[in-house]
């Protein structure tokens, strides 16, 4: 029992950080990495459902839409990621390493908690990344039609989506697709390519540098900007009433999917070897990067909610939807436009991440070795790349945005739950060792963030828990039939 939780020493972690990397990253640097990483599919797709909720075609109310209470919605994520931000910003700067809160909780609560970490956040990066492709094909879309091209529907449609719109046009492809041995063949085609594409970048070694993430972020904000500064001339503040359609429900479930727009500010954490002075600028990067978002998010909401009424945002695009019901046209194609760059940069960032995470399990012995191989021409790890992208792509081209948001959202705030607990953990195990940040009030912000985290885990449906239930029993088998007899902390003793 006492092995299952062995911890791996801090000195040790330390010792691994940093090799091979260069230091060049400042606190400007990484508040411009967390807004590349954050601002994407959450608050360009999930806030359609987030504000209108959701309905199968079978009349099933898969969860109640906040309305324009969205904005509640944004504000109280903004303070439950603001006491895991704090959390992560301790750790970060105790152990600057790439491993992110798999190190954590590996040198916090021991081994099998670390494996369970690294396994869940799979569902942050990988499974992650397939909603951002989906709702990048949304964007794609929208954007080609204004030049009246493009595919037929069974080709920038999942089957999943079509299994569970209630959109009756998209549920009617069901019967209209073309089909193969009786099978309906819906595909989402762009989202699949633009994976793949991204995969082969980082497969040569295109590596999202921070130069090539500040001008897409540049795009982000500015296209952001716009719909702001054009939608708040046409807000009907009719579209205001009702404030919250469903109470406290709404906005507690509207926030459990919405969450998906937070997540990203804790991944700038895994660039903490890559920082110049981390011990001061990973707690800023961090806490900064997650206030800008959170002020934008509370923004664009207020905007699109005031823009149209709010069941009209249920769209694969509801921003630019938005401003084209509002007689906007120009201006939702180049929203369109930003969504496609900024979603990009997105899946850049998690695509990049998600072998990197393999990389350090594989190192520890709890994944196999060619897992943590390097390619020898493009120094990148493409064995792990590639398998990261073949999963990714197969995955957006059939899936349903929604439940991805689900698991993902179920996944990730499960992460920083044990994150908030390791802090406090850490306090107890090693009092002594240096904090360049501390978390203020530890129990109080530790064990409300961890509540809190719960909590909002709570507004997810019930198929994300058993899907997540599924998903760490999978996991848990695995480690015991590979992990546990070929961890290397173990074999060390
Ligand atoms: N927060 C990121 C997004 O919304 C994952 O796309």
């Amino acid at each position: 029992m006492n092995q299952l939780f062995q911890r791996k020493p801090i000195s040790e972690l330390l010792a691994e950080s940093g090799q091979g990397l260069k230091r060049v990253l400042g606190a400007g640097d990484l508040v411009m990495l967390a807004i590349g990483a954050v601002i994407g599919a959450g608050i360009f797709s999930s806030i359609g459902t987030a504000a209108a909720g959701e309905v199968l075609p079978s009349g099933e109310v898969v969860r109640y839409g906040a309305g324009p209470a969205l904005i509640l919605s944004f504000v109280l994520l903004g303070v439950v990621c603001g006491l895991a931000a704090l959390c992560y910003a301790e750790l970060a700067s105790m152990i600057p390493q790439a491993g992110s809160a798999y190190a954590y909780s590996y040198a916090t609560l021991g081994e099998l908690i670390a494996w369970i970490i690294g396994w869940d956040l799979i569902l942050e990066y990988a499974v992650g990344n397939i909603a951002v492709a989906i709702a990048w094909s949304g964007y794609f879309n929208s954007l080609i039609s204004a030049f009246g091209v493009g595919l037929p529907d069974w080709l920038t449609h999942g089957y999943r989506t079509a299994l569970l719109s209630s959109d009756p046009a998209v549920h009617a492809l069901l019967e209209t697709a073309p089909r193969i041995a009786g099978i309906p063949i819906l595909l989402n085609i762009p989202a699949a390519v633009i994976v793949l594409l991204i995969t082969w970048l980082l497969y040569i070694g295109v590596k999202e540098s921070a130069r090539a993430n500040n001008i897409m972020v540049v795009v982000k904000l500015l296209v952001l900007g716009l719909f702001v500064g054009l939608g708040a001339m046409h807000i009907d503040p009719a579209n205001y009433t009702p404030f919250a359609p469903n109470g406290w429900k709404g906005i507690h479930q509207g926030a459990a999917i919405v969450f998906f727009a937070y997540i990203g500010f804790d991944a700038i954490s895994t660039a903490a070897e890559e920082t110049r002075n981390p011990q001061r600028n990973m707690p800023l990067g961090i806490l900064t990067g997650l206030a800008i978002c959170t002020l934008i998010y509370v923004i664009v909401g207020i905007v699109a909610t005031g823009l149209v009424p709010y069941q009209q945002l249920k769209a694969a695009d509801p921003l630019a939807r938005a401003l084209e019901v509002a007689g906007l046209p120009i201006a939702s194609w180049f929203v369109a436009f930003g969504a496609v760059v900024s979603l990009s940069a997105v899946l850049l960032v998690f695509q990049y991440g998600q072998p990197r995470i393999f990389l350090a399990m594989a190192r520890d012995g709890l994944l196999p070795s060619w897992a943590a191989k390097i390619h020898p021409k493009y120094r990148t790890p493409h064995i792990t790349t590639v398998i990261t992208g073949i999963v990714v792509a197969a995955g957006s081209l059939v899936m349903d945005e929604n439940e991805i948001y689900d698991l993902t959202n179920i996944g990730t705030l499960f992460a920083f739950a044990i994150v908030c607990i390791g802090v406090l953990v850490l306090r107890h195990t090693e009092p002594e060792r240096p904090r360049p940040f501390r978390v203020p009030f530890v129990w109080g912000v530790s064990l409300a963030g961890a509540a809190a985290c719960l909590y909002t885990m709570k507004g997810l449906p019930t198929h994300a828990w058993e899907r997540f239930g599924i998903w760490l029993a999978a996991g848990l088998v695995l480690y015991f039939v590979y992990g546990y007899r070929h961890s290397r902390l173990r074999k060390q003793g």
